[in-house]
C-alpha cells in the first residue's frame, strides 16, 4: 500500500448559491460541504489533505474543522490549473486523489475502492464516473470498443455523437503522483472554455504509456453536485436518508423520518424513540429508552437511557438516565445534570451541576450552580451569578428547599437539608437545617381601602 494524499479544489465563485459565503462552507445537516470531503478523504486513508482556496477562502480557512493545508489559486482558469498550484504538494511517490470540495455526498468506501482498482491495475490514473439520465453539462467518458477508458471530453467541447452517452466524469480521480506533476505541465487552455482542464491529464498519462481506467460508481448520488440552494436541499435529503434509514435500520424509532435531522457521527441507541423536528448534532450519544423532541435541538451532549427531551434544546452537556428536560427548558453548555432530575417548564442551566432527584419543576434559572441529590427548586428561582463584571457560583447542597421566587445572590451557599423562604433574596450562607427568610414583614392596614376611597 503505497503513500495516498489528496487535492480538494474549493476555489470556485459557486456564483449559483447567490450568496455572500464560499459554496464549500454551505452546511449538510450539522457541518460544512468541504468538510464531508475532507472526512471521506482520510477514511479513504489520505495521509495529508491540500485544499485549493481562492474565493471566499478566509471564511473557507476558519470554518473548517479537520487538520489540512491550503494553497491559494488567486485566478481560477480551470480544474487542471487548479491542480498546478498543488506542484510542491503532489511533488513524490505514491498517489494523489483530487476531489471537489462540492460533492459532499462521496463516501470513503467508494475512494477506498477507487485506490483499490487503482493500485490493483496499476494505472496511471483512475477517474470515478457514473451513469445519469440528464448528462448536459457533465464530462462525458469515452470508451473503446472493449470498454476500455479513451477520453474525457467536456460537454461544450463534445460532438453530437459524444453528448449521447451517460457515463460522466465525476470529477474525482485518482492519479499517480509522478505522472499527474508530468501531466499538469502538458495540458494547455486551448478549448472551447479557454480553461485548463484537467480532465485533459488523462489523454498525457495514457500517451505517456501509463494505463489509465475509468471506475464506474453504481449510486450515481455519491458524486452529485451542489451547485445552487435547490441541490443543496437534494444533497441534504439524501444525506437525512442515509444517515436515518441507518438508526431505523438499528432499531431506532422515527415518527416521522423526513422531519428528523441527525448528524453523521451521532451515535443513537436502539429503543431511542425520536419526534419530529428534532435535530441531533455534532458529537452526541443518546441512549436506549430515551425520547426526543417534538421540535428538539441537542449539540455535543450525552443522553443517558429512559430520559425525555420534550420541545427543548440542550448544547455541550450531559443528562442523566431518567431525566425529563422540557417541555421548553433551555440547557447551555457545560451542564452535567444527574439522573430521575426534572428539569421543567421554561428553565434554564447553565454551565451547573445538579444532583440526582433533583426537581427544578418550572421558570427557574440556575447558572454557574454546583447542586446536589434531592433538591427541590420553587416556581421562579434565579441564581444571581453576575454582578456586571464577574460572574459567581452558587452552591446547593444536597435536600436542600428552595422557597418560590427566590433569588440566590452569588458567591453564595445553602447548606444540606435548608430551607429558603419563597419570596427571599439569600446574599448570605444558610446553615443546615436552617430556614433563610430575607423579605420584609407583612403589615396588614386594617380598613386602608375604605380609608382610602372615603
Ligand atoms: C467538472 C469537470 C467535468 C465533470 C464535472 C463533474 C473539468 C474541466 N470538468 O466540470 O468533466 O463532469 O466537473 O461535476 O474539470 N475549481 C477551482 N478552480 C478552478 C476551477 C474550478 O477550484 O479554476 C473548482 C470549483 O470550485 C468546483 C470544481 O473545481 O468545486 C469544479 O469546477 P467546475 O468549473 O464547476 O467544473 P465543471 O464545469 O462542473
Ligand atoms: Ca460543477
Amino acid at each position: 500500500m503505497s503513500v495516498m494524499k489528496a487535492v480538494i479544489l474549493a476555489a470556485g465563485a459557486g456564483t449559483r448559491m447567490k450568496s455572500d459565503q464560499p459554496k464549500v462552507i454551505h452546511k449538510v445537516l450539522d457541518r460544512t460541504m468541504l468538510d464531508y470531503v475532507i472526512e471521506a478523504a482520510y477514511e479513504a486513508g489520505a495521509s495529508e489533505i491540500c485544499v485549493i482556496v481562492g474565493h471566499g477562502r478566509d471564511a473557507v480557512m476558519h470554518t473548517i474543522k479537520h487538520p489540512v493545508s491550503f494553497v491559494v489559486q488567486e485566478e481560477q482558469l480551470g480544474t487542471g490549473h487548479a491542480v498546478m498550484q498543488a506542484q510542491e504538494f503532489i511533488q513524490g511517490e505514491g498517489n494523489v486523489l483530487v476531489l471537489f470540495g462540492d460533492t459532499p455526498l462521496i463516501t470513503g468506501e467508494s475512494l477506498s475502492k477507487l485506490k483499490t482498482t487503482h493500485e490493483e491495475g496499476r494505472h496511471g490514473v483512475t477517474v470515478l464516473t457514473t451513469r445519469v439520465d440528464d448528462p448536459t453539462g457533465y464530462g462525458r467518458i469515452i470508451r473503446d470498443e472493449q470498454g476500455h477508458f479513451l477520453k474525457s471530453v467536456e460537454h461544450k467541447d463534445a460532438e453530437q455523437d459524444e453528448r449521447k452517452v451517460n457515463e460522466i466524469n465525476s470529477g474525482m480521480y485518482m492519479f499517480k503522483a509522478e505522472a499527474l506533476s508530468k501531466a499538469l505541465g502538458q495540458i494547455t487552455n486551448d478549448n472551447v472554455q479557454g480553461e485548463y482542464y484537467l480532465p485533459d491529464t488523462l489523454s498525457f498519462i495514457r500517451e505517456d504509456g501509463y494505463p489509465v481506467e475509468a471506475m464506474e460508481l453504481d449510486d450515481y448520488t455519491e458524486t452529485l453536485g451542489v451547485n445552487n440552494k435547490v441541490q443543496l436541499f437534494e444533497a441534504t435529503s439524501i444525506m437525512r436518508k442515509r444517515i436515518n434509514y441507518k438508526h431505523m435500520e438499528s432499531g431506532v424509532t422515527m415518527v416521522d423520518a423526513n422531519q428528523v435531522y441527525i448528524g453523521k457521527d451521532v451515535i443513537v441507541e436502539a429503543d431511542v424513540i425520536i419526534y419530529p423536528g428534532t435535530s441531533i448534532e455534532g458529537k452526541s450519544v443518546i441512549k436506549a429508552g430515551t425520547h426526543i423532541g417534538p421540535n428538539s435541538k441537542v449539540i455535543d451532549s450525552v443522553i443517558e437511557s429512559n430520559a425525555t427531551i420534550e420541545q427543548s434544546t440542550v448544547l455541550s452537556s450531559h443528562i442523566g438516565e431518567h431525566t425529563t428536560v422540557g417541555p421548553y427548558a433551555y440547557i447551555r453548555p457545560n451542564s452535567e445534570i444527574g439522573s430521575h432530575v426534572k428539569v421543567g417548564d421554561f428553565v434554564e442551566i447553565k454551565n451547573a451541576t445538579i444532583g440526582d432527584g433533583t426537581k427544578i419543576s418550572h421558570l427557574t434559572y440556575v447558572g454557574d450552580a454546583d447542586v446536589g441529590k434531592g433538591v427541590n427548586f420553587g416556581c421562579g428561582t434565579v441564581t444571581v451569578n453576575y454582578d456586571g463584571v464577574n460572574k459567581h457560583r452558587t452552591t446547593i447542597k444536597d435536600h436542600a428547599f428552595i422557597g418560590c421566587n427566590t433569588n440566590l445572590v452569588s458567591p453564595v451557599t445553602i447548606e444540606e437539608n435548608a430551607y429558603t423562604a419563597a419570596g427571599s433574596t439569600i446574599t448570605k450562607n444558610v446553615p443546615h437545617d436552617a430556614l433563610g427568610i430575607a423579605r420584609t414583614r407583612q403589615e396588614n392596614k386594617i380598613d386602608w381601602v375604605k380609608k382610602k376611597r372615603h
